[in-house]
Formats: C-alpha cells, structure tokens, sequence
C-alpha cells in the first residue's frame, strides 16, 4: 500500500539526454570538470549547500535554501525531469547548478551557487547548463529569474535577456527573461568555454569522489576575510 501511494506521489521521467563533462580552465590554471551528477550525489551536495544557509551576504541565503529543497526534492522524487551540474578542481566541489525541462520545449534555470570565488566559477557554470537546455536537451528557450544583483549582471546584463511579462518564472517573485536560441549562438562563443571530452584521468578523479571543504572553509570562500569582517 505503501509503495501504491508512493508511486503516486513521485513524478512522471521523460528522456533526458546527458550533459557531456568538459574541461575548464580557471584563473588559477587549474582544470575544472564540469559533469552531470545523479541522485546518489544530493547527500554529498546538500553538506555544501548547508553552511550557505546562513550567510545573508550576496544573498547566498536565499539562492541556498531553495538550492537546497530543490536538490532534497529530486533526491525524494519530488521534482520533474530535474538535472544538476557541478563544477570540480581537484576533486573538491566549486559550484552547482540545477534546473528542470519544464516542457520539452522551455528549459526552467533553477540556481547557480559558486562556492569557490573569484574565478567566475558561477558564469562558467551558468554557461554549461545553458549549454545543456539549449544544446544537449535541444529546447527552444530558457527561463531565467534572478535573486541577487551579482546574479543580475551576470545573467540579464551580460548575455541581454529578453524580458517576458505574460507567465510566471517557477520560482515566484520578479518578472523574468529567456534566453533563446538565437541570444545563445550570438553569446556563446564569448560566455561558454571548455574543452571535450574531458580527459578520462580528470573526469575519473571527479567521479571518485566529490571533495568538500569544511563549513568553515566555505563561510570563508564565500564571505572572504575582508568582507567577513565588515559583516
Ligand atoms: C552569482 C554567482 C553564482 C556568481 O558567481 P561568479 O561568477 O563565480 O562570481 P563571484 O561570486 O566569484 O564574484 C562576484 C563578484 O563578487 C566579488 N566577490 C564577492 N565576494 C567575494 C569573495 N569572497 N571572494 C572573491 N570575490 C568576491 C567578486 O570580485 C565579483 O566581482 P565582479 O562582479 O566585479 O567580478 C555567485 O556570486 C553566487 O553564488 N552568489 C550567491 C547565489 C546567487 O546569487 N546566485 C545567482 C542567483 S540569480
């Protein structure tokens, strides 16, 4: 009985073709792997997201919590053909970012969290779910809505979204922008890098095991010790 209801709580699965990993290069010189994870990572996730849930600076708060019912809403099967990306150096976790097809045409952009700072971690990761509506689920579009100034300027600003007031972004609030096909060619080769396949050793490494720092770490990374101490 049971398992009766539970099937009736989780949600339906449609095909979704796989985000193939990449290789970065960020400004330290070291390689980022960019890969699709499954499920079996949310645990892994959610003790890095955790310690952001405190930290109201640049509304990591905020972009945190719903990062975090998300992800536990997918472990659950809660959520509807939803898909997560992590950005990796070295094993250790430097940001993720989630999403869901909303339809088989519109991609619904959820969030992006960059954990490690200072390298435009976020726009690289950004850029790859980007990649993944528009070219490996092949969608039309990508709806997009921003929770902070940073996350304003780095979306709307730089890749000029295109404002949409007949519907409702997902996740509430502000009106919100798409992204269409024609916006990501022209903005593509300047925003997205990376290079596949990935090489085997990089992305075995990846795989092995997702590397966190500790909470403090990630206070530390994400407030710095100038701006900790003007908090
Ligand atoms: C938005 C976000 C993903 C952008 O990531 P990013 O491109 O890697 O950018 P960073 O966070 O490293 O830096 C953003 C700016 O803050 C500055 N900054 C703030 N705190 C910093 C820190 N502790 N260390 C280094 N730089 C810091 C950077 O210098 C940078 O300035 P710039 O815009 O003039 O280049 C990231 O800031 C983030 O996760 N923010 C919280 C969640 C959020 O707002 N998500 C987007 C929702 S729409």
């Amino acid at each position: 009985m049971d398992m009766e209801i539970e099937s009736l709580l989780r949600p339906p699965e449609s095909h979704m073709p796989p985000y193939p990993a990449k290789v970065i290069t960020v400004a330290t010189g070291k390689k980022m792997v960019v890969r699709q994870v499954d499920r079996k990572a949310v645990p892994t996730l959610l003790k890095a997201v955790l310690p952001t849930l405190q930290i109201p600076r640049d509304y990591y708060d905020i972009v945190g919590v719903r990062l975090y019912a998300e992800l536990l809403g997918w472990y659950r099967y809660r959520v509807r053909d939803h898909y997560c990306l992590i950005g990796q150096v070295d094993g250790y976790l430097m940001g993720i970012v989630n999403g869901r097809m909303y339809t088989p045409e519109v991609g619904m952009s959820y969030h992006t969290l960059a954990i490690e700072r200072g390298l435009t971690v976020g726009v690289h990761l950004f850029a790859a779910k980007m990649e993944h509506h528009l070219e490996f689920l092949d969608q039309n579009e990508v709806w997009i809505t921003a929770e902070s100034p940073i996350g304003f300027r780095r979306w709307m600003i730089e890749y000029g979204l295109v404002p949409k007031t007949d519907a409702q972004h997902e996740l509430g609030g502000a009106s919100f922008y798409v992204l269409t096909k024609e916006l990501w060619k022209a903005n593509k080769a300047r925003l997205c890098v990376g290079d596949r396949p990935c090489p085997e050793d990089l992305l075995a490494a990846a795989e092995a095991e997702i590397k966190l720092p500790s909470e403090e770490e990630v206070r530390e990374k994400i407030l710095g010790a100038k701006r900790r101490q003007a908090k």
